[in-house]
């Protein structure tokens, strides 16, 4: 099989190009059997070329699409263009046990917080309820129940597309006794059918979670629990996304009781942009 740097060379590029056809190729996303790469507009005209040199070095790809849109709209999807292999959006992720059917281009999904979800599925305690609040294919909610047999989840999201691969995951993962996938709109569905009932609840919408706080502790029983709060902060380092990330929560639940327990960079999600996650103890 040929090296990385043989292909390269037979895309005749200059000394620069090919460094940045390196750094496409040391940042994309694999997801299954998918990569999506983003590509600078100096080498869009080399775009399939470099698509076809990726997928020959990853033997595990079979379709490689280029990002031609940040993540946007209600859904968080990003527009992507086929660039080589298969064109075939669909496909299957598995992370920490659990396989998860996803269509890229029409559900949300990063495997960038792979670490976020275990870290949170750890801390699940025995016989806690759940609420997940924008659960996209139910990959959180379903790590969840997976580590923890006792815990119960709704896994809510108003992508009718999201929510039924969710379904679907739900049963291939066998966790249809615990998680119960819910097609709507967060405030909608907690203010309708499911207030009072959780003991923890997870926002992971960080363009928008704190516009939905007085839902997530609706959500609450008795208005006490654990409310894993997710945000992008403009900090100048990531080092300083973390005071600055304190203040923004701070801010988010001043009208509650409330305690924070820790706050923790997620990712980087642009020039000096942070996507945090604090954990807030809510008493009432
Ligand atoms: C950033 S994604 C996170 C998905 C999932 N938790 C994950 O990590 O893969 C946010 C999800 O929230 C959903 N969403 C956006 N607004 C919503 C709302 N008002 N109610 C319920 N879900 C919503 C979107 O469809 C999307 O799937």
């Amino acid at each position: 099989m040929k090296s990385w740097a043989d292909s390269l060379s037979e895309l005749s590029l200059t000394k620069k190009s090919a460094e940045e056809v390196d750094k496409i190729y040391s940042a994309f996303d694999i997801i299954g059997t998918i990569i999506i790469i983003k590509i600078p507009e100096s080498l869009m005209e080399k775009k399939e070329s470099i698509a076809n040199v990726i997928l020959q070095n990853i033997k595990t790809a079979k379709s490689v699409f280029l990002q031609t849109s940040a993540v946007q709209g209600d859904y968080r999807i990003r527009n992507l263009e086929f660039l080589a292999g298969v064109n075939n959006t669909m496909t299957e992720y598995r992370e920490h046990g659990c396989r998860f059917k996803v269509d890229v281009a029409k559900t949300y999904f990063s495997p960038r917080l792979s670490t976020e979800r275990l870290r949170i599925s750890k801390m699940i305690t025995d016989d806690e309820i759940v609420t997940n609040m924008f659960a996209g294919v139910g990959t959180y909610s379903i790590i969840i129940a997976k580590t923890n047999k006792t815990a119960r989840i709704y896994s809510i999201d108003s992508n009718p597309q999201a929510y039924d691969l969710c379904a679907v995951n739900v049963k291939l993962n066998k966790v249809e006794d615990r998680v119960i996938p819910i097609c709507g709109d967060a405030e909608e569905i907690i203010e309708k059918n499911i207030k009072g009932q959780a003991n923890r609840v997870l926002m992971p919408l960080p363009e928008k979670a704190r516009e939905f706080v007085d839902c997530a502790v609706s959500a609450l029983k008795h208005r006490s629990g654990i409310i894993h709060y997710f945000a992008h902060i403009k900090a100048p380092t990531k080092k300083l996304s973390i005071p600055i990330g304190m203040k923004d929560t701070r801010e988010a639940f001043q009208d509650y009781r409330h305690e924070i327990l820790a706050t923790r960079v997620v990712r980087e999600v642009g020039p000096r942009i942070y996507q945090i996650v604090a954990d807030v103890s809510i008493t009432c």
